[in-house]
C-alpha cells in the first residue's frame, strides 16, 4: 500500500476509534487544531508519564515545574521571539491562499527526490535480484539529471534561507515554476516575514490592557524560574528542570494532521551545566534521548539523528531525533546546546543577577544549557504510525490491529463475558473490580466474541479475558494475547501477575536504565 494511503488510514482510524477528532468537529473543524478522544487521551497521558518519569524519577538532579502559559511580555522580547520567530510567507493572488515559501521549495526538492526514487523502483522491478542500485544511481542519465537539479536547488535554497533573503526565495519559486496547488497559477505576491506568536490582551478596560502572547515554547517558563528552583531546591550544577505543557504557534501551513498544529504540547527539559562542559552533556543527552525512543521497540532503523549545520545564533550544537513517519523521516525531538543565551538575555532585560555560585571554585557564572524538546503530539503520531497494522489471517479474514507498546496502550485488559446471562457478567465485573486499581480495564459484552476481539485489537488492547461457564466452576478464564492471538487458560488470581508488569511504565523505564 502506498505510504500516503497508509497515512490516510491512520488519520481515519484515529477518528473512528476515539483517538483524535478535529477540533469543534460539528462546526467542520478548525485548521491545525485537534481534540483527543477517550482512547487518545489515555495514550497521550501514557506517553507523558513515560517521559516525565524518565526525567524526574530516574534522575536525582532533575525536578519538574508547571509554569503558566501567559508570561510577562518582556519574556518574548528577551528570548528573541518578538523580533525573530518568523516564517517566510507568500500568497497566491488568484486563490487567495497563503503558503510558507520555504515549504513550497522543500516540496519541489521532494518532487525531484520522488522522481529519482521512481526510476530506481522501476529498474529494481525490471532487473530483479541482479539489480545494483548504487551503480544505477551513479550511471542512469535520468537519475543523474534529477539529482543535479535537486542538488542545485537545495544549494540555492539553503543560501537564501541562511541569508534571510526573501527576494531570492521568491525568485526560486518563479524559476522553478512552482504553481499554487489550488489555482494552478504563478501569480505570487512578494515573500514576507510572518511572526508565529498568537497575541491577546490582559486587563478589562481599554486603557488598562496590555498585549501578551500565548507561549510558543514551554522552555521560557523554565528559564524565568531558574533562580526560584535553584534556590528553593538547593540545586547544584549540573541539574535539570522538566516541564510538560501547551505551546501555540500560528503555523501558516496546517497539514499532516497532528504533525504541525497551532495548539500543541511540548515536553521540555533544560539541563544547566558548567560552561565548557556543555558539548559533553550535549552528546550524553543525545544518547539518553535516543535510548528513550528506542526502548519502545520500534526498531533502531526507524530513527536517525539530523545534526544541524546551520545553527541558531545562540546555539553551539543542535541535533534532531527523526522518526520514519509514513511521509518520510521527520523531526520528533530537538536537542540543543543553547549556551548561556537565554539566562543571559533574561538577566539583561529583567535587571536581575541570574547566575550560579559554584562552591567548588568560589566563582559565580551564568550556566550553559542543554535542552531536550519533544512534541507530545508528534510522538503520538509516531507511535500510531508504527503501531497501525493490517493483517490477513488464516482463512482470508483480515484484522486491523494497533500493536502499541503495552505500557502505552489506552486499555490494558478487556474483560468479556461469553454471554450476557447466567452470572457471567457478574463474574466479569468482579474481575474488573479487583484489577482496576492496578491498570486500566474495560468491560465489553456487546456482539460476538470475535467482533469484540477485533474492536479491542483496533484500539490496541494487549490482553483480553473471556469469562465462560467453566469460570464459574473453577475460577479460570481464557486469556488472549493481542499480537499473537494466542489463547490460554489461566487462573483468575494469576491475571494481575501475568499482566501488570508488562503494561506498566516501569517496564519501559527499566529498558532505558
Ligand atoms: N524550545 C525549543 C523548541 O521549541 P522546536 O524545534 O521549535 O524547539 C520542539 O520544537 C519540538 O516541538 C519539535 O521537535 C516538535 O516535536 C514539536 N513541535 C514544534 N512545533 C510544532 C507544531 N506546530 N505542532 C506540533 N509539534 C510541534
Amino acid at each position: 500500500m502506498a505510504q500516503e494511503d497508509v497515512f490516510k488510514k491512520i488519520v481515519s482510524h484515529c477518528k473512528e476509534y476515539g483517538f483524535v477528532f478535529p477540533s469543534s468537529d460539528i462546526y467542520d473543524g478548525l485548521g491545525a487544531v485537534y481534540d483527543y478522544g477517550q482512547n487518545g487521551v489515555e495514550l497521550k497521558n501514557n506517553i507523558k508519564q513515560y517521559w516525565w518519569q524518565s526525567m524526574v524519577l530516574l534522575h536525582e538532579n532533575i525536578v519538574g515545574i508547571d509554569a503558566a502559559i501567559f508570561m510577562h511580555p518582556t519574556t518574548w522580547k528577551a528570548s528573541g521571539h518578538v523580533d525573530a520567530f518568523n516564517d517566510p510567507l507568500i500568497d497566491n493572488r488568484d486563490s487567495k491562499k497563503r503558503y510558507r515559501a520555504d515549504v513550497l521549495i522543500e516540496d519541489q526538492i521532494a518532487k525531484y527526490e520522488e522522481k529519482i526514487n521512481k526510476e530506481v523502483a522501476k529498474a529494481a522491478k525490471k532487473f530483479g535480484d541482479s539489480f545494483d542500485e548504487a551503480k544505477f544511481r551513479e550511471t542512469n542519465p535520468r537519475v543523474l539529471e534529477n539529482q543535479q537539479k535537486r542538488d542545485a536547488l537545495h544549494q540555492r535554497y539553503s543560501d537564501a534561507m541562511n541569508a534571510g533573503d526573501l527576494e531570492a526565495l521568491k525568485q526560486i519559486i518563479l524559476d522553478e515554476e512552482i504553481v499554487c496547488p489550488i489555482s494552478g497559477t504563478h501569480n505570487w505576491t512578494d515573500v514576507r516575514q510572518f511572526n508565529l506568536m498568537f497575541k491577546t490582551e490582559v486587563g478589562s478596560t481599554a486603557e488598562g490592557t496590555s498585549t501578551i502572547y500565548l507561549r510558543p515554547e514551554t522552555a521560557q517558563g523554565i528559564f524565568v524560574n531558574y533562580l526560584n528552583v535553584q534556590k528553593t531546591g538547593r540545586m547544584k550544577l549540573p541539574f535539570g528542570i522538566a516541564q510538560i505543557g501547551k505551546a501555540f504557534r500560528n503555523e501558516i501551513v496546517a497539514r499532516q494532521f497532528i504533525f504541525r498544529m497551532r495548539e500543541f504540547e511540548q515536553m521540555e527539559m533544560q539541563f544547566f551545566v558548567k560552561p565548557g562542559t556543555e558539548l559533553e552533556w550535549f552528546e550524553k543527552w543525545k544518547q539518553t534521548r535516543m535510548g528513550w525512543h528506542q526502548a519502545l521497540g520500534f526498531g533502531a532503523e526507524n530513527y536517525r539523528f539530523h545534526d544541524h549545520e546551520k545553527l541558531a545564533h545562540y546555539a553551539n550544537a543542535a541535533s534532531d531525533v527523526e522518526f520514519k513517519m509514513p511521509f518520510g523521516f521527520k523531526e520528533v525531538e530537538g536537542i540543543h546546546s543553547r549556551t548561556n543565551f537565554d539566562l543571559g538575555q533574561h538577566a539583561k532585560y529583567s535587571g536581575k543577577k541570574i547566575e550560579y555560585f559554584d562552591p567548588e571554585t568560589n566563582e559565580s557564572y551564568t550556566p550553559y544549557v542543554i535542552e531536550t524538546s519533544i512534541g507530545v503530539d508528534r510522538m503520538f503520531l509516531s507511535v500510531m504510525s508504527h503501531s497501525y497494522c493490517e493483517e490477513t489471517l488464516e482463512g482470508g479474514e483480515s484484522r486491523v490491529v494497533l500493536k502499541l507498546p503495552p505500557a502505552l496502550a489506552p486499555v490494558k485488559l478487556a474483560v468479556m463475558p461469553l454471554v450476557k446471562k447466567d452470572g457471567l457478567p457478574e463474574k466479569a465485573h468482579e474481575i474488573i473490580r479487583d484489577l482496576r486499581f492496578h491498570f486500566n480495564c474495560k468491560y465489553d459484552e456487546k456482539d460476538s466474541i470475535g467482533k469484540r476481539y477485533r474492536r479491542q485489537d483496533a484500539v490496541g488492547t494487549p490482553f483480553c479475558v473471556t469469562v465462560d461457564y467453566d469460570s464459574l466452576k473453577d475460577n479460570t478464564v481464557t486469556l488472549r494475547y493481542r499480537d499473537t492471538m494466542e489463547q490460554k487458560r489461566v487462573r483468575i488470581e494469576e491475571l494481575r501477575t501475568l499482566i501488570e508488569d508488562e503494561v506498566s511504565i516501569t517496564s519501559l523505564l527499566k529498558k532505558i536504565m
